[in-house]
């Protein structure tokens, strides 16, 4: 089972060109498929589920469906689907661009539900992995001109630390949804490591289903993490490690 699984949400464009619709509907029908994929982490007991939902790269769309897709957030936040349910709702990206109303409401959930524990839903909104790097290469030369730091010596834990979201686990799945099979600037960092596994169905038609067999999918790889298969775990020194003699 992943700890962490991470996507993609492509297709809602398409979703709507093929019924002939305006591409924020596919958006709204999206948003649907985003519920759906909530419930479905909560009863496969997931804990921390990432959804990107609009990356930096996105403002080169039309101002009309950048609009749509800010109000449908706006929205969906503002209507609270998770109220009742043991779900820590957080955001990820940059404060830029955004319409303030929306950035204090992400805030607000933020606030009211930091104590919930089952899972964590990280939504990335205006997120770009460039720039959270970028952010965090900024909040390193900060604490190295402060004298917290010696540049010589930053590691990867330093750099680690100094991300916006230092507590976020790695990525285990990265699913995309949308037939396209690329990263798209999602979570450089945390998905280093990370199993890919990319899906012909657009996002709208995604179910709780989806998300079950991309987990039934994950549990039949074989991570390995640059390790050789099947490598026992190396005995620690108390148990006796050969080289102590
Ligand atoms: C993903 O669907 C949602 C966002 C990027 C906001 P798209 O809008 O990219 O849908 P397609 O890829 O054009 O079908
Ligand atoms: C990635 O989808 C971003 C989101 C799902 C929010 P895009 O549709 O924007 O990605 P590209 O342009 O196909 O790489
Ligand atoms: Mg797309």
């Amino acid at each position: 089972m992943p700890t962490h699984v991470a996507v993609i949400m492509d297709g809602n464009g398409r979703w709507a060109q093929q019924r002939g619709l305006p591409r924020h509907e596919g958006h709204r029908a999206g948003a649907t498929a985003v519920r759906e994929t909530v419930y479905g982490a909560l009863e496969i007991g997931l804990r921390h589920l990432t959804l990107y939902a609009l990356s930096t790269e996105n403002w080169k769309r039309d101002a009309d469906e950048i609009h749509a897709i800010l109000d449908l957030l706006h929205s969906e936040v503002s209507a609270d689907p998770f109220q009742d349910l043991d779900v820590r709702l957080r955001w990820h990206g940059g404060a830029d661009r955004l319409p303030t109303d929306l950035v204090d409401l992400l805030r607000l959930r933020e606030r009211t539900t930091r104590t919930r524990t089952a899972l964590t839903l990280t939504m990335c909104i205006n997120y770009g992995g460039r720039d959270e790097i970028t952010r965090t290469a900024a909040a390193l030369a900060r604490s190295t001109a402060r004298g917290q730091l010696d540049p010589d010596l930053i590691s990867e834990k330093d750099f680690a630390q100094h991300l916006p979201h230092p507590d976020m686990p790695d990525v285990d799945l990265l699913w995309r949804t949308g037939n396209e099979q690329r990263t798209s600037n999602f979570l450089p960092w945390h998905a280093t490591y990370a199993e890919l596994y990319f899906t012909p169905n657009l996002w709208p038609d995604t179910d709780r289903r989806d998300l079950w067999q991309a987990v039934t999918e994950y549990s039949r790889r074989q991570r390995r993490h640059g390790a050789t298969p099947h490598q026992p775990e190396r005995a620690s020194r108390a148990d006796g490690d050969p080289r102590d003699g």
